[in-house]
């Protein structure tokens, strides 16, 4: 059974293909009204969620399907101490697929190997987020009309923003395309990023505190919120979180097609006098994000249909000592055995990545 944990586990033709759907979703939506009727989609939100959740919901509406679930983990039995494992096998006997969201990294793993149905990552901790790389690929696709050659600022949070860290991973398989990473020195990508998929594939990429410096180069600006919720201390976050703030004057150094995507929510680091610029596509950018779900639903449900066996315990791992990394699902995860892969000659953690 197929599930979506990383955007890295669907090849760019099968993104060219989800991409494709999508695009003849908005083209002919009527032809898609009843393509899942009497199926069911879980929404598993442990975490708080506007956008993701509530496109998964309406994206599985429109496709003629029905929606359970809950929004807030308070709600779910996690609050009396069950597992994420348990709750995805218990909710995968009542719906045909689930989202869940959550906020230790690895949690979608955790639960795609209990889960009898198959599980979409819809944000683990700071680890991953593909669904929303979905959505800004789809964004890209249509106001760039591709991928190739792009030079792409990302800006903001880069060691906690999961959506940062799948954008790239996906955007590293495309020709020519380039990456300026802009954040504070606190904050900068983490050490498995940049070396599983910036240098194993050769992309040129560049670290820089200003904004204003590369603003002129770019062809795709990525804004970040300050993932206040991550950070173990109040005053890091408080002494990070107006690092930047794009505005009118700062726009005025950037080309004129340059697009500015942000997954949203957005606090402060987007002026609101951004928002009427031409080159400002996150708001269209959040409404692909129900296209590309409803094409990924769909996707999914097939491939279901043909390989209904649920996923094997990963092949290439090993048992080890327990992860250093104390956001991951394995410090939390009742019964659940800390495993190890070996890339590049160093052992990372199977659930959030993490060097051993
Ligand atoms: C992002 C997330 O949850 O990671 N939002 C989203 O899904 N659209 C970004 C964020 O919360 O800053």
């Amino acid at each position: 059974m197929r599930h979506l944990l990383d955007v890295m586990e669907l090849t760019p033709a099968e993104i060219d293909g989800l991409i494709a759907t999508a695009k003849d979703i908005i083209a002919r939506p009527e032809e898609y009204r009843e393509k899942c009727r009497y199926k069911k989609l879980a929404t598993l939100f442990f975490e708080p969620s506007t956008r993701t959740r509530l496109s998964f919901e309406a994206a599985m509406l429109e496709l003629g399907g029905s929606v359970l679930g809950f929004s807030e983990a308070s709600s779910s039995s996690a609050s009396k101490g069950e597992s994420v494992g348990d709750t995805a096998r218990i909710v995968s006997g009542y719906a045909d697929i689930i989202a869940m969201r959550h906020p230790r990294d690895g949690a979608a793993l955790a639960a795609a190997l209990k889960s009898d149905v198959p599980v979409i990552n819809a944000g683990d901790g700071g680890h991953h987020h593909p669904t929303q790389t979905l959505t800004d690929l789809l964004t890209i696709s249509r106001e760039k009309g591709g991928f190739e050659g792009l030079t792409v600022g990302l800006c903001g949070d880069l060691k906690y923003g999961r959506t940062v860290h799948s954008l790239i991973a996906a955007m590293s398989r495309y020709a020519g395309v380039k990456f300026i990473l802009i954040s504070p020195e606190e904050l900068r990508l983490p050490g498995y990023v940049t070396a599983d998929y910036i240098e194993v594939q050769g992309i040129p990429w560049e670290e820089t505190t200003s904004l204003e410096e590369a603003m002129p180069r770019l062809d795709i600006l990525y804004m970040t919120r300050i993932q206040r919720e991550r950070f173990a201390s109040p005053e890091e976050y408080e002494r990070l979180k107006d690092s930047y703030v794009l505005d009118p004057a700062k726009l005025t150094a950037a080309k004129d097609d340059m697009i500015i995507l942000h997954p949203l929510p957005r606090v402060n680091e987007i002026a609101v006098e951004v928002d009427e610029d031409p080159r400002a596509a996150y708001f269209r950018q959040a409404r692909n994000g129900k296209y590309i779900r409803m094409a990924l639903i769909l996707k999914l449900l097939e491939e279901a249909e043909r390989d209904p066996a649920k996923m094997p315990v990963p092949q290439e791992v090993e048992e080890g000592a327990e992860c250093p990394n104390a956001r991951c699902i394995t410090a939390t995860e009742q019964g659940l055995r800390p495993l190890y892969r070996t890339v590049g000659g160093k052992r990372r953690c199977i659930f959030c990545d993490t060097e051993i």
